[in-house]
Order: C-alpha cells, then structure tokens, then sequence
C-alpha cells in the first residue's frame, strides 16, 4: 500500500513541469508582445487600436478608431480561437484589413501572445 501510494506521489510530482509546457504563457507572451508595440499598445489607440479588454470584445468595435471596411464587415468576436486565426496570418483571415503584419507561424507563440492579451483590461 505504502509503496503504491508512493508511486502515486511520485506521479503528481512528475506530472506539473510536463504539463507546465503544453500551457500558454502569458509572461512570454508578454516579450513576444514587443513586435506589436509598434503599432498597438494595451492602454491606448495608436496605428493599431487598443488592446485592453480585446478578448471577447466585437472586431472593428472600438468608437474611437477608424477600422478598415473589412474589418468592420468581418463579423468577428475575437475570441482566443479567432484571434489565433488572425494572427497566424492576418490577410487570411480578414482580406484587406490594414494590418501590415505578416502573421506568426509558431502555435505556442500565438497562444502565449493571446494569454498575455487575456491578462490586459482597461481601467
Ligand atoms: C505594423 C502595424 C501593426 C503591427 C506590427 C500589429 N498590428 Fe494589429 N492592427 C494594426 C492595424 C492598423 C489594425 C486595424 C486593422 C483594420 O482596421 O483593418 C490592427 C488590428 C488588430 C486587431 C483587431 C482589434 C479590433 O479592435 O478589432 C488585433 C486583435 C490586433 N491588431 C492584434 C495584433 C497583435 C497581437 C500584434 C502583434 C503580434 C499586432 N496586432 C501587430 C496594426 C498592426
């Protein structure tokens, strides 16, 4: 029994780190955020529009910023699904937007980006 429950234990802790590696990071996230900041930053409209409180908000949604006609007319949420879809290629998703950003191939990078997306919101 002791030998079982050892083995147990020894499985929860081995399992974290193995786990920990498939998880989005949102710390990484945030240093891959750098290619963004030049046009978009968390708190502000700049080239691109804000990005506080942009998962689950509407695409094209912002009043303050003037948006492409296909982004208004895209009919997106961005949810973390969408979103990865945008930025593994931008033109793909949304023909003729104006985001002149080639889009990220790797699937972890995107999700790290999107889990330090999550982590912004307005005041
Ligand atoms: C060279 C400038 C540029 C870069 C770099 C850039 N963007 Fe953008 N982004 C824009 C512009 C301009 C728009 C508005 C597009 C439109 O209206 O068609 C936009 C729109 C967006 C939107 C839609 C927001 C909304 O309110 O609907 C998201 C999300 C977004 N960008 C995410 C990102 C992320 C994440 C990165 C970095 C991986 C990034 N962008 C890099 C310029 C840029």
């Amino acid at each position: 029994m002791r030998i079982i429950a050892s083995f147990a234990l020894a499985a929860i802790l081995v399992a974290p780190p193995a786990l920990a590696q498939e998880k989005s990071d949102a710390a990484h996230g945030k240093s891959l955020y750098a290619q963004c900041r030049s046009c978009h930053t968390p708190e502000e409209n700049s080239v691109g529009p804000k990005h506080c409180d942009v998962i689950g908000r509407k695409a094209a949604s912002l009043p303050d910023y003037q948006y492409s006609p296909a982004m208004t007319k895209s009919g997106l949420t961005w949810t973390p699904e969408n979103l990865d879809r945008f930025l593994q290629k931008p033109a793909a998703l949304v023909p003729g937007n104006y985001m002149p950003f080639a889009g990220i191939a790797k699937a972890k990078d995107r999700a790290d980006i999107i889990a330090y997306l999550a982590t912004l919101h307005c005041s």
